[in-house]
């Protein structure tokens, strides 16, 4: 079986205040995007990624995605775009066959759901089962999204990582508190979240609302979804204290 891989990586980071796309920013000797594609080395058995990238930047994720995946041969997709046009057949012979990692980067859409949509697409057509993974997170280790894996095969189900909250969480109609919901009961939700590949394409296709996460999406289209236990190190990277937070995890790990 293949894994196939999404790496949504196209956000603006606005909230970050960095004045780049997120993924774009360097931390501790790599983007955010290399750190999360570098987590992937060893992953068991055949991998096909799709990272969807600021329109803008295409030709810089590419580049780094390569370089931080470096068993990679680039998709078919791909592979049918770089080719010039009306060039020489010849002089840009095919390149081997897709390999045990192959690539594909696409530009990323206005929303997280659309982005996710773009690289869906960009996936060959043999993957059994789809890891949706932020590249705001990138320090998700390989365990977890082998977890994940695992569980999507072992159940047919959708599954998301999750972490107990430990905030007491309110909803608000306006500023007023109308509910304290039991906390026990709430998890916070991370990525990678893994699907059945045929059942997150037709949630996609049928989806008419924009939801938060994957695990959202699959749920509205009638798949069943369950969790397994999810990682500290796969926190999300959203405001500049977060990105302190990242660089102290790195230095403390190279010490
Ligand atoms: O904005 P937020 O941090 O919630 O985004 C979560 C993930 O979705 C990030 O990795 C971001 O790059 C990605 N994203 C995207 N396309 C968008 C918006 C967000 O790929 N239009």
């Amino acid at each position: 079986p293949r894994t196939g891989f999404v790496l949504v990586a196209a956000g603006s980071g606005t909230r970050l205040g960095v004045g780049r796309p997120k993924a774009l920013v360097d931390l501790g000797g790599g983007t955010l995007l290399e750190h999360a594609l570098r987590r992937l080395h060893g992953f068991p058995g055949r991998l096909a990624v799709a990272v969807a990238a600021p329109a803008g930047h295409l030709d810089a994720a590419r580049r780094l995605a390569s370089a931080a995946l470096p068993a990679a041969t680039p998709a078919l997709a791909e592979r049918a775009d770089a080719r010039p046009a009306h060039g020489d057949p010849d002089a840009s012979p095919a390149p081997p066959a897709a390999d045990d990692v192959t690539l594909a980067v696409v530009a990323g859409g206005a929303s997280r759901q659309s982005s996710v949509a773009a690289a869906i697409d960009a996936l060959p057509g043999d993957c059994d089962v789809v890891l949706v993974h932020d590249a705001a997170r990138p320090f998700a280790p390989r365990a977890l999204a082998e977890r994940v894996a695992g569980a999507v095969r072992a159940t047919g189900d959708g599954v998301v990582p999750v972490l107990p909250v430990v905030d007491t969480i309110k909803r608000l109609s306006g500023d007023r508190v109308v509910e304290t919901p039991e906390r026990s009961s709430l998890v916070a939700a991370q990525t990678p979240q893994g699907f059945p590949a045929p059942a997150l394409r037709e949630a996609y296709r049928s989806a008419t609302i924009e939801h938060t996460d994957d695990a959202a999406l699959a749920a509205a289209a009638g798949l069943r979804v369950r969790t397994v236990p999810g990682d500290v190190h796969a926190f999300k990277i959203t405001r500049p204290d977060d990105l302190e937070r990242a660089s102290r995890m790195l230095a403390g790990a190279s010490e």
